[in-house]
């Protein structure tokens, strides 16, 4: 069944106190609504619109970043969820399908739940996402008749008796789109919000005869953010469910609270996490890799056997082979770092490739920016870069050459060469001695009487 996705994100967010969209704001290092997005993608969407309101180009862009074909539709008033429904009407022209309704501040709907979704359209013509939470609150609640689903009511008009319904409206909703369409016309606005309900669907097909039905999802899919405290509830949420899918799957955790995962952070079997490693969006390790502590890393690839840190800093195209040892106080950017290449101290290796088995000394800068273009450091295999060698990008260094600790190299050196780039050493003898005779005779004279 060729399904559209309606993604409702026009909510002010006014909790946030911010001045970004609440759906932009970031859980593991990807937008609330790219959450939203990444679960709906389980339904292979032929189409997906984003209901926004206010910051509607700033969600746009941000949308189009995770999916080049999203819609977007302007809420321009909160006027209810039926309401933000209706304004996706436009981009379904001409659309024949199920249509599965989400919201953008819920990031935790698993595709699994929406698959079963999907499913239990074949035995009813609208389905919902019910739960059963600890505190049940103010969500709206599901009537039920027997097994199938009779309506929906918001808690502001529940009486008690169906406040005490323990059964609560996720707001996901699915549906024929051309029904759906058809039953959010003839809602009205007579409540006690004033606001379009969406969940009065319901109550609208049980009228025409038919049938409704609920699948039930875990509390903690349904978990939305309304504010800061909420946003780091579901920082933490998801941080819990990596730290144990990565343990499940044969990666060690020396201490599970103190790392952080991305929503796309790939980790191999036996790889070995060491404790405060914080991943960026982006990475990819290899079985029996090792991340040492306190690293930070981001848009970089670490093979087989890699060994990283402590205190390493991976940027955005790093790229490591197998074997490769990245020490302490290193930053690698943009820069291929090939098979058995050691780079083991207080190094900035950016803009470069490394061959195999070259040894990079302490404190090597590749000098890759000019101030306005940014240039390449080519460094051969088995090269050997002396300590504090300052390489002036564009620059190449051959094959098992070396350069001399403390040079600075402004141009290319040869295979098997050794570059010296530095002022040669005089030594003046007693000259040492006779210096600090006369700073002392200084100090001497001018000490108080
Ligand atoms: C809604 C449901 C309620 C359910 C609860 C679950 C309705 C009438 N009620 O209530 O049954 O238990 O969610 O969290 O649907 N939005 C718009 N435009 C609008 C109004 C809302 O885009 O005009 C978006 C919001 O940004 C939000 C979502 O829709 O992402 C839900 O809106 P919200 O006002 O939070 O609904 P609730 O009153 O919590
Ligand atoms: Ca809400």
């Amino acid at each position: 069944m060729p399904t559209a996705l309606i993604i409702l994100a026009a909510g002010q967010g006014t909790r946030m106190q911010s001045d970004r969209p609440k759906v932009l704001h970031e859980v593991a290092g990807a937008p609330l609504l790219a959450h939203a997005l990444a679960a709906g993608a389980a339904l292979s969407p032929e189409r997906t619109i984003i209901v926004s309101g206010h910051g509607a180009e700033a969600v746009q862009a941000a949308a189009l970043d995770v999916d080049p074909e999203v819609q977007i539709a302007v809420q321009a008033e909160q006027r209810g969820t039926a309401h933000a429904v209706a304004q996706a009407a436009a981009a379904l022209e001409g659309f024949r399908g199920d249509a599965i309704v989400l919201y953008g501040d819920t990031p935790f709907i698993r595709p699994e739940t929406l698959r079963a979704m999907a499913e239990a359209r074949s035995r009813h013509a609208i389905v919902v996402l019910g739960f059963e939470p600890a505190d049940p609150g103010r969500y709206g609640r599901l009537v039920m008749a027997g097994d199938a689903l009779d309506r929906i009511v918001e808690y502001k008009e529940a009486s008690e008796a169906e406040r005490a319904i323990p059964l609560c409206n996720s707001g996901v909703i699915a549906a024929d789109c051309g029904l759906l369409m058809e039953l959010i016309a003839e809602i009205g606005n007579d409540n006690a919000a004033g606001e379009y309900y969406l969940t009065d669907a319901v109550a609208l097909a049980r009228a025409r005869g038919l049938s409704a039905g609920v699948v039930i999802c875990d509390e903690a899919e349904t978990l939305g953010v309304n504010s800061r405290a909420d946003l780091a509830r579901a920082e933490a949420a998801f941080q819990a469910r990596a730290r144990a899918e990565a343990m499940e799957t044969g990666v060690t955790l020396i201490a599970p609270e103190t790392v952080f995962f991305a929503h796309d952070t790939v980790v191999g079997r036996d790889a070995l996490i060491e404790p405060n490693v914080i991943f960026g969006p982006g990475v990819t390790v290899e079985s029996g890799a090792r991340i040492r502590a306190f690293s930070h890393l981001e848009g970089c690839h670490v093979s087989r056997g890699a060994i990283v840190g402590p205190f390493a800093r991976l940027r955005p195209g790093a790229e490591l082979s197998e074997d490769v040892r990245i020490g302490n106080f290193v930053e690698v950017k943009n820069a291929q770092i090939a098979e058995g290449a050691k780079i083991n101290h207080l190094s900035y290796i950016g803009d470069a490739t490394v061959g195999e088995a070259a040894n990079i000394g302490a404190g090597t800068v590749t000098c890759n920016y000019d101030g306005v273009f940014k240039h390449r450091t080519e460094i051969g295999a088995r090269a050997f870069i002396g300590s504090d060698t300052m390489l002036v990008a564009p620059v190449r260094i051959g094959e098992g050459a070396m350069t001399g600790s403390g040079s600075v190299i402004t141009s290319d050196v040869a295979a098997g060469a050794l570059a010296l780039g530095r002022a040669r050493q005089e030594n003046k003898p007693g000259l040492a001695r006779k210096l600090f005779e006369r700073l002392r005779a200084e100090k001497e004279r001018r000490k108080p009487i």
